[in-house]
Formats: structure tokens, C-alpha cells, sequence
């Protein structure tokens, strides 16, 4: 398939479940930002509901949802040249996940690493959503014909599983209607670690809040997380070689280069030989100075949750204008009679 039949066009979107990281702030939201300053028409959106394939209390998940909103503009994203909503005003979503659910096949779904990790032991007991949210995801995407979708490393298999649904359909039904969508990973912080452990990713359902820089978090509290964050007792290496094997390091270092827009190069040229006692106070100031105005800027617009609804209802008319046109040919390529 040529990709040049369909339009440049940039779908992501972010779970409203608990507090967002830094991890998604580095990994997701700032390059989704960069890719609306490119040539790109960018469709970003606030996935409730994902977020309900684990309980969510109701009054928290319409906080949740306003609040992420919040964030993605206080990051850059601009409505103005962004499609920006939520998932749930747009019913193309869980239309297109219904036909996916009946062209993915259940062992595509079993390979599906973050499932199993979500559900761990207790498999049995976890929702049906939980195990077809990736054909929901694809839907999400392929509902825009969307060509690229920015996404940390967890989100890699999602997006491949997506490609295997688009083909198949395609195949099924002997058409060449839904794109092959790129997986864009890119940058120093495509998969930020935990700061208490350089083996598992900073998450939102993480353990302990001591593990992760939260957006909302003030400048004491960053300061005093990558204080305590898990080092190692050697100093800095000359050069980006001499990370290797040091999980930890290599995660600070990382996001030491995503926040300052640099490369891990860049930064081991800097710091090369120093100590901790030097680097992570310079990491903790370089984190308030870039995480600070974001808070704030959040702050401020959740003062006003009624403009953040019309912007999101706004987002969702445009969206809906986009991804309907899209539904209603799907539907007759399967063969629903629309009388
Ligand atoms: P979610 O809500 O778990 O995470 C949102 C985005 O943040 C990225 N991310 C990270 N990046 C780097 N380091 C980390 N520690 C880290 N933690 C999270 C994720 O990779 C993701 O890009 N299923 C998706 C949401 C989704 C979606 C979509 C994404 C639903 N539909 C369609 C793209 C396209 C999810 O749960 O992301």
C-alpha cells in the first residue's frame, strides 16, 4: 500500500488514570508537541475509555479527564492546530472496536506483553476490556487513517498489532481502505525508569509515589525525589559506552538529555567524571525549570473546567467529522444495511 493515498496525519492519545508522569510527559505529550509544529495535521486524545478497562471512581475519572486536558495544553498542544477531545464524545471509537474485536484473533491478543503484565496472576478476574483494549487502540488510530502515531516504547507491540488488524482487514475484504499506521519512537526518554528501580518503567499505578516525578509535583518534592532517586557509587563515565549495565544511570542521564532537548552525548560531554552529589541537584533544577510552568499553567486552566469542556466538545465535533465518513464506509465494506 502507498501511504502517499492517504494524509499525514498524527493520532495519540493518553489514558486519564491517576497522575500523569513525567514518563508520559517525555515519552508522549512533548513530542506530541513537536509533531504539531511539524507538517503534521495532529489528532490528540484523552482515552477515558481505556481507562475504564480498570475501575475508575466516576467523579475522579471527569477530574482525571479535564485535568489531562489541561496538561496536554499547558504542554503546547494548541487546539487551534491540534484536534484535541475526548475519546468517549466521538462513537466512531467503539463502533470501529466492535468490527476490530471480530477481525483481531484471540491469539493475537494473547501476545500482548502489557496484558499480561496488568493482569499478572489474577487473569481470570480482569475485565473483557482490559484484554480487547489493543483493538480498541486500533481503532482509535484507524478511525482517522491516521499514518503516524507517537508513543513510548510500551506502546510499540499496540501499534504492530494495529498494522496486523488494518491488513487483515484489508485482506478480508479485499479492499486497501485502512492505512498502515508508523509507530514513532524516538528520543532519550522513549522509555522512562522507575527512579527506585533502572529495571521497571515509571507508571502511574507504580507503587510508591517516591518512584516517579508526577506533572503536578512542586519544586521540593522534585528536588527530594531525584535526591533519594537509586544511583550507583560510581561517578559519571566518559562516554555514553560506559552506561552500559548502569540501568540507573543511564535512566538519569536520559532524562536529564529529553528535558534539555540534547542527546545522552551531549550530556555525558558535560558531566563526564562528575559525582551524584553534583549531577542530580543540576537534574532536579533542570526538571523544575521545564515541569514548573506546566503545573502551573495546569493549575490555572482547571480553575476553569467549563472552558476545558467546550474546548474538548469542540475537539470532538472536529474529530467526529473526520472519523464518521470513515465509520460509515467500514460499515459498508462489512455489509451493514444502513436503511
Ligand atoms: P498510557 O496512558 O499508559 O501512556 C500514554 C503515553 O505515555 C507513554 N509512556 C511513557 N513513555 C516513556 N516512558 C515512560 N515511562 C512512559 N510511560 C508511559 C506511553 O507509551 C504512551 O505513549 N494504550 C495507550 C493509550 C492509547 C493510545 C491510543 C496511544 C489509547 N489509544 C492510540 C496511541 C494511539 C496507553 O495506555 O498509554
Amino acid at each position: 500500500m502507498t501511504e502517499a493515498k492517504f494524509t499525514r496525519r498524527v493520532f495519540s492519545g493518553i489514558k486519564p488514570s491517576g497522575c500523569l508522569t513525567m514518563g508520559n510527559y517525555l515519552g508522549a505529550i512533548k513530542r506530541f508537541v513537536e509533531m504539531q509544529n511539524a507538517d503534521y495535521e495532529s489528532i490528540y486524545c484523552v482515552v477515558d475509555m481505556h481507562a475504564i478497562t480498570v475501575w475508575q471512581d466516576p467523579a475522579d475519572l471527569r477530574f482525571a479527564t479535564r485535568e489531562l486536558a489541561a496538561a496536554f495544553i499547558a504542554s503546547g498542544i494548541d487546539p487551534e492546530k491540534s484536534i484535541l477531545f475526548n475519546q468517549s464524545q466521538v462513537p466512531a471509537h467503539a463502533e470501529l472496536g466492535w468490527i476490530f474485536n471480530c477481525v483481531a484473533r484471540v491469539g493475537w491478543m494473547n501476545r500482548m506483553t502489557q496484558f499480561k503484565d496488568k493482569a499478572g496472576k489474577n487473569a481470570e478476574a480482569v475485565s473483557l476490556g482490559l484484554y480487547a483494549y489493543p483493538s480498541l487502540m486500533a481503532a482509535d488510530i484507524l478511525a482517522y487513517h491516521a499514518t503516524h502515531v507517537p508513543v513510548g516504547e510500551d506502546q510499540k507491540q499496540h501499534v504492530e498489532l494495529t498494522r496486523d488488524i488494518a491488513n487483515k482487514f484489508n485482506h478480508d475484504y479485499k479492499v486497501d481502505f485502512f492505512p498502515q499506521p508508523e509507530p514513532i519512537i524516538e528520543g532519550p526518554a522513549a522509555r522512562v525508569m522507575n527512579l527506585r528501580d533502572g529495571s521497571r518503567k515509571m507508571s502511574k499505578s507504580g507503587a510508591s509515589d517516591m518512584e516517579r516525578i508526577n506533572m503536578t509535583d512542586d519544586a521540593t518534592l522534585i528536588a527530594k525525589k531525584f535526591k533519594k532517586a537509586k544511583s550507583d557509587p560510581a561517578p559519571l563515565p566518559e562516554t555514553v559506552e560506559g552506561l552500559k549495565d548502569r540501568p540507573e544511570a543511564k535512566n538519569l542521564v536520559g532524562i536529564y538529555a529529553a528535558l534539555a532537548d540534547t542527546t545522552p552525548e551531549a550530556v555525558i560531554a558535560e558531566f563526564a567524571g562528575a559525582q551524584w552529589g553534583r549531577f542530580k541537584p543540576a537534574l532536579a533544577d533542570l526538571a523544575v525549570a521545564k515541569l514548573e510552568p506546566i503545573s502551573l499553567e495546569m493549575g490555572r486552566l482547571m480553575q476553569d473546567p467549563a472552558e476545558i469542556d467546550r474546548i474538548l466538545a469542540r475537539g470532538a465535533a472536529q474529530a467526529n467529522a473526520i472519523a464518521q465518513p470513515i465509520l460509515d464506509k467500514t460499515y459498508d465494506i462489512v455489509g451493514f444495511v444502513r436503511s
